[in-house]
């Protein structure tokens, strides 16, 4: 009596499908997925990182994000939820804050680049990192970098008068307030719930600034 639900000859059959499969690249299986196995399309994108021109030959699929990560190695820039929800990703592109998984590299030809590598160093910190330090603000430092990148550009925005949700006359002065940082840097997920150093930080320095 067989109580398995396929033959012996089946199983064989199965095995030897699976084992195929695992040894088959992933992208080779990637390649034969949805596109029909169409190998991709290479562009070449020049980009201005950190202040250092570089020129990448890119799959045009390729999100800003893994083009700084993967290819220029530029880690510090963090891949959270790599959808656009956690803003691990943020970086400046020609100086305006940007999630950078949502964005292709190639739609950035001569665009300058600043990740958290450009804004400071460990030997001469940006203000705004040193005042992370000082605060606190941060416990496993994931979202950090996105956090500081965001902050650069959200205090950038109030800077140039652009108005937020928060903003009660838009037709006034655009104003540094713990409630237009807390509404500017929503998009900024702390999963360690850093959050209230991260406003002392950012709020130190921005009234240094002013
Ligand atoms: Fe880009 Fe989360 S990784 S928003
Ligand atoms: Fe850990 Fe923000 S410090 S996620």
């Amino acid at each position: 009596m067989n109580d398995l639900p396929v033959s012996r000859r089946g199983f064989l059959k199965l095995t030897a499908v699976s084992a195929t499969l695992a040894a088959t690249p992933p992208w080779v299986a990637r390649a034969a997925t949805p596109d029909g196995g169409k190998p991709p399309v290479m562009q070449a994108v020049t980009l201005e990182v950190n202040g250092k021109p570089a020129t990448l030959t890119l799959d045009t699929r390729t999100t800003l994000l893994d083009a700084l990560r993967e290819h220029m190695h530029l880690t510090g820039t963090k891949k959270g939820c790599d959808h656009g929800q956690c803003g691990a990703c943020t970086v400046l592109l020609d100086g305006r804050r940007i999630n950078s998984c949502l964005t292709l590299a190639v739609m950035h030809q001569g665009a300058k680049v600043t990740t958290i590598e450009g804004l400071g160093t460990p030997d001469k910190l940006h203000p705004l990192q040193a005042a992370f330090v000082k605060h606190d603000g941060y416990q496993c430092g994931y979202c950090t970098p996105g956090q500081i990148c965001s902050a650069v550009g959200a205090l950038d925005e109030i800077r140039r008068d652009v108005p937020s949700h928060v903003t009660a006359d838009v037709s006034s002065k655009a104003a540094f307030s713990t409630l237009e940082l807390r509404e500017r840097m929503s998009g900024n997920i702390c999963r360690c719930g850093a959050y209230s150093n991260i406003v002392e930080a950012v709020t130190e320095y921005a009234e240094g600034q002013a």
